[in-house]
């Protein structure tokens, strides 16, 4: 399967999905901020990139040159890392069951934003990190994969994003790989044919 990682910002699951690719090898990193920080490694390990900010032009406009870049890659599977922005219902649809992201809890507890502290809030002895196919639902597609970690007494929300994100670069990768590698498990994602580029 040929793989496109989504990102916003510094990139480090990206960067784990790069070098702990298995069964599965990524054609290219694209981001909705130009100046992602995780776009120059992305670069300078000889990565194909794709950026555009979505301001000025706007979501429809972006997305559907996002999408042409994509297919023009031959990408098979989206996997989003750190990607700060909605995807649409329409983009899920054109995609639909080969988007996946990672998100830091133990879904389905905490969906969206400030995931650490909500955990740490509620008095939580175990966070974690999921990963899960994207579908129209915030942060609601079906499980693939999840590991935990201990909330740890004197834990604030760094620390245990810290310890979150140590988990996070071991399971994306796996999970991944075992997504790609064994579709009878997976839905019909893979059976099914891929939507015709326009
Ligand atoms: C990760 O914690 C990820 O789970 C969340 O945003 C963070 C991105 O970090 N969605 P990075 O850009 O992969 O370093």
């Amino acid at each position: 399967h040929k793989i496109a990682i989504l990102i916003s910002g510094r990139g480090s699951n990206m960067m784990a999905l790069v070098e702990q690719a298995r069964g599965y090898s990524v054609v290219l990193v694209a981001s909705d901020k130009p100046d992602a920080p995780g776009l120059a490694w992305a670069r300078e390990r000889g990565l194909a990139t794709w950026a555009l900010s979505p301001r000025g032009i706007g979501k429809a406009a972006y997305e559907a040159q996002l999408d042409a870049a994509l297919r023009a890659a031959g990408v098979t599977v989206i996997a989003l890392a750190g990607y700060m922005r909605l995807v649409s219902d329409d983009f899920v649809a054109r995609w639909r069951d080969r988007i996946v992201n990672i998100h830091p809890s133990l879904l389905p507890l905490y969906k969206g934003l400030d995931t650490h502290r909500r955990a740490i809030e509620a008095g939580d002895a175990e966070g974690g990190c999921s990963v899960h196919i994207v579908t129209e639902e915030l942060d609601g597609g079906r499980l693939l994969g999840q590991a935990r970690v201990p909330i740890l007494p004197g834990d604030d929300a760094d620390t245990l994003a810290a310890r979150v994100l140590i988990a996070e670069h071991a399971l994306y990768p796996r999970t991944l790989a075992e997504f790609v590698m064994s579709p009878a498990d997976h839905i019909h994602a893979f059976a099914t044919t891929l939507p015709e580029v326009e």
